[in-house]
């Protein structure tokens, strides 16, 4: 059974920790993967473990129906081991902060090494958006949120326009 699990949103504390690496001991993580793809659903492309509170380096990706070749995709321990010199500015939103959308500069290009739900290890070389979202979701297991890539002045425009939304009650949207 798959239970959508709670979203936990800026600036809940959680979202600043570091998380840890799983082993195939941990026996909880094939269920965490499919909890998390079920909070994922129909709400955005991805979503990294400790956006529901646990502190585990997992992360899920899926961005859609176009790209069912490799997805959607169960990343454990995930691991950039190359980027592209050549960098790109992509649009980033994250379902810790919904309703907002800033340009990300990010390396257009990388290899991550995981391991998959089994625990087989894995390699994928990404780009375009795919990239875009696997480096945004591997920040999150390190505690680094969208908004530390922006200039400091159009990060503290988010957060102060992010602090209202939530004081006027975050819709459900
Ligand atoms: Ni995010």
């Amino acid at each position: 059974m798959a239970a959508p699990l709670e979203i936990r949103y800026y600036p809940d504390p959680v979202l600043r920790k570091l998380s840890v690496p799983v082993s195939p001991q941990d026996t909880t993580i094939p269920q965490l993967v499919t909890d998390l793809f079920a909070t994922l659903e129909g709400r955005g492309i991805g979503l990294a473990a400790p956006q529901v509170g646990i502190l585990k380096r997992v992360v899920v990706v899926d961005l859609g129906p176009e790209y069912s070749e490799t997805l959607p995709l169960a990343l454990i321990n995930p691991e950039i081991t190359w980027r592209s010199e050549e960098t790109s500015a992509c649009s980033n939103g994250c379902l810790s902060f919904p309703g907002f959308w800033e340009d990300v500069v990010r390396p257009e290009e990388i290899v991550v090494a995981y391991q998959d739900v089994n625990f087989r290890p894995q390699s994928l070389k990404a780009q375009g958006l795919l990239a875009v979202c696997i480096q945004h979701e591997i920040d999150h297991l390190d505690g680094i949120l969208f908004i530390d890539h922006l200039s400091k002045l159009k990060r503290a425009s988010v957060i102060r326009r992010f602090k209202k939304q939530i004081a006027e009650g975050l819709s459900a949207s």
